[in-house]
């Protein structure tokens, strides 16, 4: 069976004292959570340590980077390194989010370098993916984040891939309030599963854990998650709240 994940991605909020309160009130209202069910925690690179220490001792909810520097270590002022990340407590690195794509300029080459750095390291990863509005509106989302996924996880082979999970976030649902349908989701999540399936088989792409993101919320997360292709959510907003992330956590774990 595979994996059910639900993460919270920060993005660039929440000061140290914020983000402690906010771990507190997760942890306090968490519940349900197996080996098979998990939550992760993305918050902002200063964060990670404190993050990871308050989650010590918990089960099946981890620390993940919002991103990470595809060299391994040296003059790259400003950068932060995997082997970092790793001697902080993190165990995943979020990659390729349509942030770091847009206003960074990460292009597929730059974020399958980080991949590679990371699961070198040792980092879990979460590649995202995901198309603008006007790719959806011209109907070819589906070879546009089919390149995007050939571009950035068919250099590994089947058992690098155990480390990685893939997040589907449609740049027009991100922060819009405007979710992909759970069946736009399920069409995706269904395409982008048999894009692995074309190269490494069955068995690995039934076992990819593949998220959706995008104005994910407690009120929608059920509906999504109850498609057979998604295996929970990239949750940006509604991570800033605990009783939000709560819902919408329990909506993974009543699947
Ligand atoms: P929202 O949930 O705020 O739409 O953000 C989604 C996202 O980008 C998570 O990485």
């Amino acid at each position: 069976m595979r994996k059910k994940i639900v993460a919270g991605n920060w993005k660039m909020n929440l000061n140290l004292n914020e983000g402690k309160t906010l771990v507190q009130n997760i942890l306090s209202g968490l519940s349900g959570l197996t080996d098979n069910k998990q939550v992760v925690i993305a918050p902002p690179f200063v964060h990670i340590a404190q993050t990871a220490a308050q989650l010590q001792g918990t089960s099946n909810i981890f620390t993940a980077a919002q991103n990470c520097s595809s060299e391994a270590s040296g003059a790259y002022t400003g950068e932060v390194s995997t082997d970092m990340l790793l001697s902080a407590g993190a165990q995943y690195v979020i990659i390729g989010h349509s942030e770091r794509r847009e206003y960074f300029k990460e292009d597929d080459a730059i974020l399958a370098k980080k991949t590679a750095q990371a699961l070198s390291t040792g980092l879990k990863v979460i590649f995202c993916c995901g198309e603008p509005l006007e790719v959806r509106d011209g109907g070819t989302q589906n070879e546009y984040v089919g390149n995007q996924i050939k571009a950035g996880i068919y250099g590994f082979n089947a058992d690098q891939l155990q480390n990685l999970v893939i997040a589907y976030e449609p740049i027009w649902a991100i922060g819009t309030g405007r979710t992909a349908s759970s069946q736009q989701a399920q069409d995706m999540h269904a395409h982008i599963r048999s894009v692995i399936a074309n190269q490494y088989g069955n068995v690995v792409a039934e076992q990819m854990t593949i998220l959706y993101g995008g104005s994910c919320k407690p009120s929608n997360a059920p509906e999504l998650f109850a498609c057979p292709d998604v295996d929970g959510g990239l949750i940006g907003g509604a991570a800033l709240k605990a009783e939000d992330f709560l819902g919408i956590i329990a909506a993974m774990t009543a699947i």
